[in-house]
């Protein structure tokens, strides 16, 4: 009676296609930035070298994005499949494309119609449009453009007009695009937006940046006036690039084999300290460390330990660079957004055996990296004592500076005071009278008219304090010290010139 039955009978079938509404729902997960990363995916894998990302503005209002590629472009038959929801062809061994499903998905996820315009070498120009409201009215049947229109837009003239090939994919009914056609507002939009759309794609496809194998810029196009704005160019954002290892020992390569695998992790230090954008990128240093996973030298995954550990203030200089190439490609999953990886329980195994050369685990190579963070927040608590400043500053910039940097035994303060000079020269060191003097001359004009005080023009007197209060030291000028004060003269004399013209 309940005995199971090895398989289920059927009898007949009926069609049941996706209800077109399902459309609404792909590429969830994407933002602006992850989108525009899957389009620029299509256009390396078309061999294009430029991109162009454009902002369309009109009566003050976004209307339109584009994205146009100098790659391929696509014949009336690829076009078909192109737009094919899932309609996968065969990749080459380079290709990022995986889905077929990509274009779809990042341009849904942000707009309502999808418009695809495109010439391949000895081809008319095609064009094919998906417009989900119609989609889901009458289904999945794809409207085409009239080839002249698309030949037109082709051949608009772009910063790197299209010859005989490439793609222009056009979103319309953006649904992050601000309502209003309120100037100022859309002016911030498309500041903020592009700014986060630099800095992602300079992450995501850095490697390509570097060698100059893709250029991407973007710019916004006003309609009515007929104005484009100088474009922002996409830059590189290396998330490795420090100048200086945070330990002379790294980075070490860490290697792990298992059931044929082969697996390496490249693990670097950053410097506690760095000017580089790219070490507090998405805000803070923390979020960045972990593991950076490569496909095909497009990044798919910025940190994030997998596992591996947990995150930890302490581990923020940790940054380690996996490459998923095709011989392992079997024990990850990324996320059709490309933009996660998930790892397969052979991973932790992977990861605990890996060893450098020396030995070191990635255990090892964690506590050191925690060591040499702590170490370095140690170090910053003694920072190198220098001459206090005397008379001229206000007591709470004086107190401060008194807080912040030890003060040098045996060197009397130094007083900064204006006084009338003789010539132009905006400053004059004189040891003897332990004193900075500043040219009266200009004093006037940098208050702006107000009067002045012992104390007063505190920000100015600050800067050059902190520029000038070790050539006070020792017994005498060294000559790096009078060569430094040549320099800082020629420079703060003609700014301060420029100021007063
Ligand atoms: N800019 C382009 N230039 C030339 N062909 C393109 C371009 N964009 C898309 N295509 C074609 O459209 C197809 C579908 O693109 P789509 O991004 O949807 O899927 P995919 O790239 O094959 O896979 P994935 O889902 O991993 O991105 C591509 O395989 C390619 O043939
Ligand atoms: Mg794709």
């Amino acid at each position: 009676m309940d005995s199971w039955s090895e398989n289920v009978p059927t009898e007949g079938a009926i069609e049941l296609p996706p209800d077109p509404r399902a459309l609404d729902a792909i590429g969830r997960n994407h933002s602006l930035e992850t989108a525009l990363a899957d389009l620029v995916d299509n256009s390396i894998d078309a061999g294009a070298t430029t991109v162009l990302i454009r902002f369309v503005r009109n009566h003050g209002r976004l209307r339109s994005l584009y994205v146009v590629d100098d790659g391929r472009g696509m014949a009336p038959d690829t076009i078909d499949a192109a737009m094919t929801v899932g309609g996968r062809r065969s990749y080459n061994a380079q290709d990022l494309g995986h889905f077929g499903l990509g274009l779809k998905a990042a341009s849904f996820s942000q707009a309502r119609c999808l418009t695809v315009m495109s010439r391949a070498s000895g081809h008319a120009a095609v064009g094919r449009k998906w417009n989900l409201d119609r989609v889901s009215e009458v289904g999945f049947s794809c409207e085409l453009v009239p080839s002249e229109f698309a030949a037109a837009e082709l051949g608009k003239p772009w910063p790197h007009p299209l010859g005989e090939r490439g793609t222009v994919i056009r979103w319309d009914d953006v649904a992050a695009f601000p309502a209003s056609d309120n100037v100022e507002q859309t002016e911030r939009f498309v500041d903020g937006k592009i700014a986060k759309i630099c800095q992602h794609l300079g992450l995501i496809f850095h490697r390509f940046l570097e060698n100059n194998r893709i250029q991407i810029d973007i710019d916004v196009h006003d309609v009515d006036e007929d104005l484009v704005g100088s474009p922002a160019p996409v830059t590189s954002l290396d998330p490795f690039a420090y100048g200086s290892s945070g330990r002379v020992d790294y980075p070490k390569v860490l290697r792990a084999e298992l059931h044929g695998w082969r697996i390496s992790f490249r693990c670097h230090l950053w410097p506690r300290r760095s000017s580089k954008p790219q070490f507090r990128l998405g805000g803070d240093g923390v979020k960045m460390q972990g593991l950076y996973f490569y496909r095909r030298d497009r990044l798919l995954q910025a940190g994030d330990w997998v596992g591996v550990h947990s995150d930890h203030p302490r581990l923020q200089l940790a940054r380690v660079e996996v490459e998923i190439d095709n011989d392992i490609v079997g024990i990850f999953k990324m996320n059709p957004e490309k933009s996660r990886v998930l790892v397969g329980p052979e991973f932790a195994q992977l990861a605990a055996s890996a060893r450098a050369e020396d030995g070191t685990s990635l255990s090892d190579y964690l506590t050191v990296a925690e060591e040499v963070y702590r170490a370095s927040t140690a170090r910053s608590a003694e920072r190198k004592a220098m001459i206090h400043p005397g008379s001229g500053l206000p007591p709470r910039v004086r107190k401060t500076i008194q807080q912040e940097i030890p003060e040098l035994k045996g060197e009397d303060a130094i007083a900064i005071r204006w006084d009338l000079f003789p010539d132009d020269m905006f400053f004059y060191v004189d040891r003897d009278q332990r004193t900075l003097w500043l040219n009266k001359r200009y004093r006037t004009m940098l208050l702006g008219g107000k009067h002045g005080g012992l104390n007063d023009l505190p920000l100015l007197k600050s800067l050059l304090y902190l520029l000038v209060a070790n050539t006070f030291e020792g017994d005498y000028f060294g000559p790096r010290d009078k060569d430094n004060i040549d320099l800082w003269q020629t420079i703060l004399t003609a700014a301060v010139q420029a100021e007063r013209r």
